[in-house]
C-alpha cells in the first residue's frame, strides 16, 4: 500500500482507499493534514528559497516563539528531527557535566539514535541499570554509556544515580512516557534529586511539545528541565528538530568558542531551515488561536473513554492510556506504570487489534498502538474509531486473555 495523499484526517492510497488518519505523521500534523495556513506558508516560502544554512526571518521568529512558549528556552538551536534533537542534548550535557553516562528509562524512545534505541524493546530485563540495545550495530561500550531505570521509580532512580554520580551527565525522560503518565511528584522528584546531584534533566519534548500544553510538558506538569528536545509537531508537519535550554548549556554551540574545551559540535545543512520554520511559525499560530487545547483535550477524553466502553463492552481486559490528544491501548489486566508492567501484557492481541482497525479504514502505526489525535478531528471521527474498534474487538479479538 502506497499513500497518495491527506487532507484533515483522511488519507488516500494509490488505488483510490480513502481512511481516516490515527496517527497523524507520527503526531507531527497536530492540524491535520494540509492545513491551509501551514500550506500557505510552506508555499510562500519555497518561492523565496528553501535553505540558505543560515539564519532566515522564519527561523528567528520561530526561536522566538519557543523561547515565549517554553519555560527552559533561555536559548534555542534547530536540527532537523528529534533524533537528532536528542542525540544533541545528551551531547551538551555530556560537554558540560564531563561526564560521559546518562540515565533513560526503560522502553523511552528519544529517536533512532543510541539513547533512543538502548532498552527501547529490551527482551532480556535484565537487572536495572543494564541496557540492552534493540537495533545492532550499536556498540557495546555505547551501552555501557547508557544507565537504565524503570520509569516512575524514584527510589531505584536514586540508587543508581547515587551510586554512579560522578559518571553521570544526564538524565533523559519522556515527561510522558510513551503513553504511561508519571506519577504525581515523579518528574518534581527527578528535578530536585538531579539538581542536587549536578545532573542535568533532559525533557525529551518531542511528542509532548506543544501538544500537551503550548508550553509542552514543562508548562504542562510544572516542572521546568535544565534542556529541551523538540520536533514533531513544531514543524507543523514539515522536517524540524529543536534543542532549547539554559544559556550556559546551550553557548556550548557558539561558533565562536571552536578550539575551546567545552566547545560543542552541532551542525545541520537543512535544520531550522526557511521551509520548516515558515510552516512551523504558521502551526504555532494556529495553536495560540483559544480553545485549542481545550478541544485536543476533550477529544483525547473522548477516545480513551470511548475506548474503555467499547473494550468493557467486548469483555476484554485492557488498560486505555494517555494524556491529552493522546492514547494506547495495552492488553494487561495489571495497572501500566512503566515498561515492565506493561511487557506481560497480551502482544498478539494487540497486533489482532491494530489490524482489525486498519482493515475498516483506521490509519495508525501497526507496530504501535499510540494513537495520535489532531485539531481536524471531529466527534464523527472518533464515532467512525469506536466503530471499527467494537466490531474489531467482536470479530477479531474474541478470545480471553491468557493467564497471567
Ligand atoms: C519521544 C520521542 N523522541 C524522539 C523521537 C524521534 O523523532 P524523529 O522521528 O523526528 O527523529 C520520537 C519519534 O517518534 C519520539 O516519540
Amino acid at each position: 500500500m502506497v499513500l497518495d495523499r491527506g487532507d484533515g484526517v483522511a488519507v488516500w492510497d494509490t488505488e483510490g482507499r480513502a481512511f481516516t488518519d490515527f496517527t497523524m505523521g507520527w503526531g507531527s500534523v497536530l492540524l491535520g493534514h494540509a492545513h491551509p495556513a501551514v500550506v500557505e506558508a510552506a508555499r510562500a516560502q519555497a518561492g523565496r528559497g528553501s535553505n540558505f544554512a543560515y539564519v532566515s526571518a522564519p527561523a528567528l521568529a520561530l526561536a522566538e516563539a519557543i523561547a515565549r512558549a517554553m519555560p527552559c528556552a533561555e536559548r534555542v538551536r534547530f536540527c532537523a528531527s528529534g533524533t537528532e534533537a536528542t542525540a544533541y542534548a545528551v551531547r551538551l550535557a555530556r560537554a558540560f557535566t564531563r561526564r560521559p553516562k546518562v540515565l533513560k528509562f526503560e522502553g523511552a524512545y528519544h529517536g533512532a539514535n543510541e539513547v533512543g534505541t538502548v532498552s527501547l524493546f529490551p527482551r532480556r530485563l535484565l537487572e536495572f541499570p543494564a541496557g540492552e540495545p534493540t537495533s545492532a550495530g550499536v556498540n557495546a561500550d555505547a551501552v555501557a554509556d547508557i544507565l537504565v531505570a524503570p520509569f516512575n521509580d524514584l527510589a531505584a532512580v536514586t540508587a543508581i544515580l547515587e551510586a554512579q554520580r560522578a559518571q553521570v551527565a544526564a538524565v533523559i525522560v519522556e515527561p510522558l512516557h510513551r503513553c504511561t503518565p508519571p506519577r504525581p511528584g515523579f518528574l518534581g522528584g527527578l528535578r530536585e534529586l538531579t539538581a542536587e546531584l549536578g545532573i542535568l534533566l533532559l525533557f525529551d519534548e518531542t511528542v509532548t511539545g506543544f501538544r500537551l500544553a503550548y508550553g509542552g510538558a514543562q508548562e504542562y506538569y510544572g516542572v521546568r528541565p535544565d534542556v529541551a528536545a523538540l520536533g514533531k509537531a513544531l514543524g507543523g508537519g514539515y522536517p524540524i528538530g529543536a534543542v532549547a535550554g539554559r544559556a550556559d548549556v546551550l553557548d556550548l554551540v557558539r561558533e565562536d568558542r571552536l578550539g575551546e574545551a567545552g566547545y560543542v559540535w552541532f551542525a545541520s545543512s537543512l535544520g531550522g531551515n526557511p521551509v520548516s520554520t515558515a510552516a512551523g511559525l504558521a502551526a504555532l499560530g494556529e495553536l495560540r488561536k483559544p480553545g485549542t487545547y481545550e478541544r485536543l483535550f476533550a477529544l483525547g477524553e473522548r477516545l480513551r473513554g470511548g475506548l474503555r466502553d467499547v473494550l468493557a463492552a467486548a469483555g476484554v481486559t485492557a488498560q486505555v492510556q494517555g494524556d491529552g490528544p493522546l492514547a494506547a491501548v495495552v492488553f494487561t489486566d495489571r495497572e501500566v506504570v512503566d515498561y515492565r508492567s506493561a511487557f506481560r501484557s497480551d502482544r498478539a492481541m494487540a497486533r489482532r487489534f491494530l489490524l482489525g482497525l486498519f482493515r475498516r479504514g483506521i490509519f495508525l502505526n501497526p507496530m504501535s498502538t499510540k494513537l495520535y489525535l489532531s485539531l481536524a478531528h471531529t466527534e464523527a471521527d472518533l464515532a467512525r474509531f469506536l466503530d471499527a474498534a467494537q466490531a474489531t474487538l467482536r470479530e477479531d479479538c474474541a478470545t480471553t486473555l491468557p493467564p497471567a
